[in-house]
């Protein structure tokens, strides 16, 4: 497993054009087409009419190699891949709000922003925290009248998931009431690391027990499998998705003595057009959590 200070570089960093370096930060372009729209009208002679896909671009501010502890400042697979669901979710979208736990940088937040009305993008650290706001400040700005959506960038911490309410990027109890009527929780590429994991389940079930009062949010999870050789399987294993799975299939307790459990449905991909350039490789998921409370 890697440690803190080990350098890591996103495979995303390889394929994808820079348009400008400053110091630590790239700026890179993410060319992005709307699902395919062809063949569904005609006009008054019955010929189709052919529309042409729309291009769009996101400009993105990221890290290049970064230490384990800050591997959110790159742009990881798993956020191209949900970015791709959300677009192919446009009729799921509309009037709802979406909250993103480790957004990172944001890619995924500002595709869900294409959509949605609200889209909250949380996670940790005050630089990874004000890259997303450039992030997202920017590429509403370029994009103008096609997001109507807006965009909240909060500090959540997993392991201490009470919304802060002072400090940078501080709740509202506006943030809060907007928050607790969550529609969908998403996550892309947070499976890497036990702790890691077993502090994105303590939060979703602190969320269901405390936040989310009156419904239960849908949680879409992408991921890349990081297949490892280990010598105790001596095979290439998945140590970190096999831990996912006993999260997803176990009970959760929350502080209150109850117990939640997830009921998880893994989506094809080939159900998800393919909206943004990345090679999809045969280790990328996604999965759709319904949660139930126990009693
Ligand atoms: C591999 S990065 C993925 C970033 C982004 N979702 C993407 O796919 O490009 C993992 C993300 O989980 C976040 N994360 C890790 N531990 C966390 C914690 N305790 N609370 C909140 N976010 C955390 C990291 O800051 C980072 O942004």
């Amino acid at each position: 497993m890697a440690e803190a200070g080990d350098l890591v570089l996103s495979d995303v960093h390889r394929d994808v054009v820079a348009t400008r370096v400053v110091k630590n930060v790239t700026t890179s372009r993410f060319p992005f087409q709307f699902p395919d729209q062809t063949a569904v009208d005609y006009d008054d002679d019955g010929d189709a009419i052919v529309y042409r896909r729309e291009q769009c671009l996101f400009l993105i501010e990221h890290a290049m190699a970064t230490p384990f502890s800050d591997v959110g400042q790159q742009v990881w697979h798993g956020a191209l891949l949900l970015a791709d669901l959300l677009l192919n979710m446009k009729d799921r979208l509309g009037e709802i709000v979406v909250l993103e736990l480790g957004g990172g940088v944001g890619l995924a937040t500002l595709a869900a922003a294409l959509h949605a009305k609200t889209v909250i993008c949380t996670d940790i650290g005050d630089d990874l925290l004000e890259m997303c706001c450039r992030n997202v400040d920017n590429n509403l700005a370029a994009l103008g009248d096609l997001v109507q959506a807006s965009v909240l960038v909060r500090k959540l911490d997993w392991l201490e998931p009470t919304p802060p309410q002072d400090g940078n990027n501080k709740w509202s109890q506006q943030d809060l009431t907007l928050l607790s009527h969550t529609n969908i929780i998403m996550a892309a590429d947070v499976i890497y690391d036990d702790d890691i994991t077993d502090a994105f389940f303590s939060c979703l079930t602190y969320l269901y027990s405390d936040v989310f009062t009156t419904q239960s949010p849908l949680v879409y999870v992408a991921l890349e499998k990081r297949i490892n050789f280990t010598l105790e399987h001596l095979a290439a294993v998945s140590p970190a998705h096999q831990h996912f799975m006993q999260c997803i299939t176990r009970h959760h307790m929350t502080q209150h003595g109850s117990s939640i459990k997830f009921t998880a449905n893994q989506i094809p991909l080939q159900n998800i057009t393919h909206c943004f350039n990345y090679d999809r490789s045969d280790h990328m998921e996604v999965w759709e959590l319904r949660i139930t409370k126990c009693s």
